[in-house]
């Protein structure tokens, strides 16, 4: 890891597509998740994001895809700036940039990226030399899935009692079995509820506490599924986990529904080529757009697939990507 200059640093960083879900916040300021979750970071989705602390700026500027950012995305980099800045005893104010290469905000884990990259540049330029565990504690206060995605491959978010103690692990390398994402963009708009939001409403499902009391048991089918390379059974934890999630979400007050009718229709061609012998399962963060994994030799047919699927505007292929890194 090279610096580029003291206050200056630029890292890369992918999303990730939960397998076992993040949904809802014993600690909403510190972002203390009321249970673990269990991820797949993505290759060939990237943010780029430099962070310049400048001795002459009135203020933190955000600039995505070229485009300076409304105030309120500001005031959440800013905070989270903060947290580095207080910890390095720096002062300055920062320039940051990010480039993009994929629709944000579309339930596509672009936060995930976004503060896996910002936590590992802004560490960095701020003069921090921190180990891994501690960039994920620290992400984590931007966005919870992103102290995820500071890990490439398979990862486990252990949630933890405390501040101290929650943060993610690599659970297996992206080496470790060549499953595909199949992402099938049935609305590349920014949703109408962001996940900050609805994190606050899980509590008033009467479904939450259920989700969260059974989540121990898919934690250790999906790590047992994963480790174990048994897609059967990772398929069968994963879609019940997120059936799970947004039967939360759809009993929350007021209910949040993020599927569109080709969001179903995905889903249901997705059982429909399990149930003729093809190998894939879906999972949906909080978006209408469809995760369909499958392993690497059934990919090209499943995309082929999805792609004739009414609705469905565009198809995305990630595979297993690595950790954050400085660029
Ligand atoms: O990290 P957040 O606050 O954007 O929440 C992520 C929530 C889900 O994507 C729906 C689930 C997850 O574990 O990534």
């Amino acid at each position: 890891m090279s610096r580029m200059s003291l206050h200056s640093a630029t890292a890369t960083a992918s999303p990730n597509i939960a397998l076992i879900k993040y949904w809802g916040n014993r600690d909403e300021a510190l972002r203390l998740p009321s249970n673990g979750s269990i991820s797949l970071t993505l290759s060939g989705l990237t943010c780029r994001t430099s962070v310049t602390f400048e001795a002459d700026l009135p203020q933190d500027s955000l600039s995505v895809n070229g485009a300076l950012e409304p105030k309120a995305n500001t005031a959440r980099v800013s905070r989270h700036l903060d947290l580095i800045r207080a910890r390095a005893g720096l002062h300055l104010r920062a320039r940051v940039e990010s480039q993009i290469n994929f629709p944000p905000a579309a339930g596509l884990a672009s936060s995930a990226a976004a503060f896996a990259a910002l936590t590992v540049a802004a560490a960095a330029a701020a003069g921090l030399d921190l180990p891994a565990g501690e960039i994920s504690r620290l992400a984590r206060r931007g966005s919870g899935s992103a102290c995820r995605s500071v890990f490439g491959g398979y990862v486990e978010w252990q949630a933890g009692d405390d501040d101290e103690h929650s943060f993610a692990e690599p659970l297996a390398g992206p080496d470790h079995w060549h499953l595909v994402d199949v992402i099938a963009i049935v609305n590349a708009n920014p949703k109408g509820v962001g996940s900050s939001q609805g994190h606050r409403l899980a509590a008033t499902s009467p479904l939450q506490s259920a989700r969260v009391a059974d989540a121990p048991r898919r934690l250790d089918l999906c790590r047992q599924a994963i480790l174990a390379r048994e897609f059967e059974r990772l398929a069968a934890v994963s879609e019940l986990d997120s059936n799970l999630m947004h039967a939360v979400m759809l009993t929350s007050q007021p209910p949040l529904l993020y599927w569109l009718p080709a969001t179903l229709a995905v889903m249901q061609a997705v059982v429909q080529m399990r149930a003729s012998g093809s190998p894939v399962f879906y999972t949906i963060d909080a978006g209408p757009n469809v995760h369909c994994l499958t392993p690497v030799e059934s990919h090209v047919a499943v995309a082929d697939q999805i792609r004739a699927v009414e609705g469905v505007s565009q198809v995305l292929i990630a595979h297993p990507g690595g950790s954050a890194a400085l660029a």
